[in-house]
Order: C-alpha cells, then structure tokens, then sequence
C-alpha cells in the first residue's frame, strides 16, 4: 500500500500527502499541493529539511561517512578510475568501457583551446584581480564565443556545452593564474593527460618546458576526483536555480562559480592553510586549541566538522593518503605544517570537546597542504576546485533539463514588512 503523511491544520482539516522513497536514504513527505489545498507554505530557510530535487548522481549518508557516485564508492573511484573516467560517470551514469573512455578522452582534449579572441578578453581585468572574480568574468563570457550550441532544448547543444565546459576550465583556470602573475598563456598540449596538461598550463612557460611528475600529476588528479560533485550544496543549487529559467549554460557555470568563491563554501582549505601559519609551531597546538573550544575567541579549527558528515568524511582520509605520497615524492615529509597539521589533528582527536561534537577532519584539512606543495598558490585553492566541480555541475543542469517534471525554480516567503499603508506626499511626512 502507497505510505501516506497527514498533517493536521490548525481548524483541525487533515490533509494527506504521499510518501516518496529513494533508492537509499531519508524518504520525503511530497507537499507539492499544500498551498493549492490548504492556503499554507512550508518555512525552511537553509533547507535543512527539503529536498530540493530528484538526482541520481550523488548520494550521501553523512552520518556513516559514505559519498557515493553513481552508486559508486568514492574510495574505489579515487584508488582505482581517472578523473575523466570519473566525468564519464557523473555524466552517462556509469562507467565506460577501453573503447567509450578512449572516445571520450578524444572529444574532450578536441575541446581544450579556447577562441583567441579569450586572451584579449582577458586583459580587460586587472592584474592584481583575485583569479575568481576573473573566472567568473570569463566562463560567464564563453556565451558570446560559443552561441553556436546554446539551444538547451537541444540534447546535442547541451552536450556539446558540456564537452567544452569540462575541456576548457582547465585552461581558463590556468590562464586565470597566468594573468595574475604576468606569465604569457601557455596553450594546450593534446597528447598529455587531462590533469597532466592542466599542470603544465600552469607551470610551464615559453622558455623552459616542464615536465608533469607522475605522482604529483595523480594527487592533483585525485583532489579533481573527490570535489567532482557533492549532491544539492550551495553552488549546485545555483547552478539548478540560474538553470532553471532557461539560462544558457556558461551564465549557470558562472552563478555556481560566484557561489563556490564564498568563505563558507569554497574557500575553507585556503582558510586551513592561513590557520596552520598562523599557529606557526606544534609547541602552540595546545594554545589554539584553548582558543578553538573558547566561543567568545570567534576562533574555529578550519578543516574540522562538516554540516553533512558527522562521523567522518570519507575524502578526508585519502586526502590524507595523498598528502603522504605527494610530501615522500617532494622529499617534504618533515614539512613544517604537515607536522603541525598532524599534531593538531591527533590533539583534536583525542579532545572531548571536538569528540561530543562530531567534528572530524574534513577535506579541505590536507587539500590545502597537497596544493601548496605542488606549487598551487593559495589565491588558486578555490579555482582548482571550481575546475573539478564544473562536471558536477554540468551534470547536474543536464539532469534537471531532462526531467519532465523540472519547473522553474521560485520559492515562496513568510513576509515579515510592513502591512499595506499609504504614501504620505513628501512635504508631510
Ligand atoms: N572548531 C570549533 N568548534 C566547532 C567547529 C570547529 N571547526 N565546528 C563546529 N564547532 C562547534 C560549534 O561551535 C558548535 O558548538 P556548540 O554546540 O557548543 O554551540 C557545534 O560544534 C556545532 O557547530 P555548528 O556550527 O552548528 O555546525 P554546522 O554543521 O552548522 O557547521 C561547519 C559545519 C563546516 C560550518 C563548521 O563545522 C565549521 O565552521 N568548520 C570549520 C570550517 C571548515 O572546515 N569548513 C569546510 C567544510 S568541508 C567543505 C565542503 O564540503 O564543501
């Protein structure tokens, strides 16, 4: 028999709702015709208790610590599939076969020049621009390079858009962090790996060639894999809500890389990194830790707790795992803050105060420390994730557009101002 919820109005009406159930996870009450029915709105600010959507990309269970895509565990994603494997994935909805990747793998590096007229564009920002509020600027823009494919009714628009979304990012984001420090741009090389050319667009210039290290290539590789895509947070939600009227696709990428860009989302590893220089030395470990259980210190411990993870958050252990490897190859396993992060980590651990709470390690503990040591700076922490969420975000978009229940996106309110009044002409108010 189908599960039904009532809920009971205050003039004593009882109303019944169906109860819809996922594959896993939490089932939700469908409340479409609560207002139609009965005159009411739900109030949940935040949406701590609504889902927003159906999906099946991402799922989480945040209190057994589990992220899945597709189904997949993401611990067997990162150890055992590439990034662009990983795209193929969020995208199609499973993995390829030697022959699909290869073909894929082909579209993609097909895709990963950019319009000329871009550099120019580029130019336009000042050099001492932080390189988000550029990519912002220039992926919003690729609407007016590519109108050739921006019929979202189209499937093959659509796909040809992701295509060029996933190929390019790298190199805007590179160009981004080239600008910034006054380097030329350097192009594409087709015949290296996604990842591996991403890291020579960043690290190479036209006098000196680089050459992409094997184990730094597939750190960077795995940080792309673990923030490819997170269920409904805050930038994806943009992304659907711009989407949902209609936007073209590079204005949707665009609104999710603005929202990525805030503190409270994209910006905490770079957030971790600053807090470990500041405590400096593991002889202060304790100290901050005082100020991190004090409430009136304003003081938190970046990289620790997670709204949706409350046991423990399963790409922070191989994050950590990748810190290790990427630290041994470098020749930096007695790096000043990886020690300091160790210690601290290993303090809040065994600390009551974080232990009630549920607070663990997140991501963006080790990220940070991984980044810096292969040569990422700071100011780039959350353009490498915008690059790798880009995927998600895509797929994403393509899954609302294709479901045939997909509306615009348009809350409702409680209004809280002032009740109808008139206006007083100026003189006699
Ligand atoms: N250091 C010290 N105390 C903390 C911390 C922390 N990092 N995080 C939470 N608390 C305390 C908080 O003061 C509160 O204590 P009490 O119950 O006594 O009032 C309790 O723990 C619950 O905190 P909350 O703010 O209600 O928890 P939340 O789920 O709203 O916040 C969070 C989650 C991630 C915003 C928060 O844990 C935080 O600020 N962490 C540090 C920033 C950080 O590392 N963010 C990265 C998140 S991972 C990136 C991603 O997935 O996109």
């Amino acid at each position: 028999m189908d599960k039904k919820a009532s809920l009971t109005l205050p003039d004593g009406k009882t109303l019944e709702f169906p109860v819809m159930s996922g594959t896993i996870g939490p089932e939700v009450v469908d409340i479409r015709t609560l207002y139609g029915k009965s005159g009411y709105f739900t109030y949940d600010p935040g949406f701590l208790s609504t889902a927003s959507c159906n999906s099946t990309i991402t799922y989480i269970d945040g209190d057994a610590g589990v992220l899945l895509y597709r189904g997949y565990p993401i611990e067997q994603l990162a150890q055992q599939c590439d990034f662009l494997e990983v795209c193929y994935l969020l995208l199609n909805g499973d993995l390829p076969d030697a022959a699909e990747k290869a073909e894929f793998v082909n579209t993609v590096i097909r895709h990963t020049m950019v319009h000329e007229q871009i550099s120019r564009f580029f130019t336009g920002f000042r050099r001492d621009a932080h390189p988000m509020a550029t990519m912002v600027g220039v992926v919003g823009a690729l609407s007016a390079f590519y109108h050739d494919a921006l019929d979202i009714n189209s499937a093959e628009h659509r796909k040809i858009s992701a295509f060029r979304l996933i190929a390019k990012l790298p190199t805007i984001t590179s160009m981004a962090y080239k600008y910034s420090v006054g380097q030329p741009f350097m192009y594409p090389r087709n015949g290296l790996s996604y990842t591996a050319n991403f890291m020579r667009m960043m690290f190479a210039v036209p006098a000196e060639d680089y050459k992409p290290n094997d184990v730094l290539v597939r750190a960077l590789d795995r940080i792309f894999i673990l923030h490819a895509d997170h269920e409904q947070n805050a930038s994806t939600s943009t992304v659907r809500l711009a989407g949902s009227s209609g936007a073209n696709p590079y204005a949707c990428i665009s609104a999710g890389i603005a929202c990525l860009w805030g503190p409270a989302h994209g910006g905490a590893n770079e957030a971790c990194l600053q807090m470990l220089e500041e405590i400096g030395d593991v002889s202060k470990v304790g100290e901050f830790i005082r100020k991190a259980k004090d409430k009136n210190s304003g003081v938190r411990l970046m990289g620790f707790g997670h709204r949706v993870y409350k046991n423990h958050d399963p790409r922070a252990k191989l994050m950590r795992e990748t810190c290790h490897e990427v630290l041994d190859e470098l020749g930096l396993a007695n790096d000043r803050l990886f020690k300091l992060a160790i210690a601290l980590e290993k303090i809040a651990l065994e600390d009551d105060y974080f232990v009630s709470r549920k607070l663990y390690p997140n991501v963006d503990f080790y990220s940070g420390i991984v980044q810096r040591a292969l040569g990422i700076p700071v100011s780039m922490f959350t353009c490498i994730f915008a690059l790798a969420r880009t995927v998600g975000w895509i797929a994403q978009w393509q899954e609302m557009i294709s479901d045939r229940e997909y509306k615009i996106g348009r809350p409702r309110q409680l209004y809280r101002g002032a009740a109808r009044r008139e206006v007083v002409p100026i003189g006699q108010r």
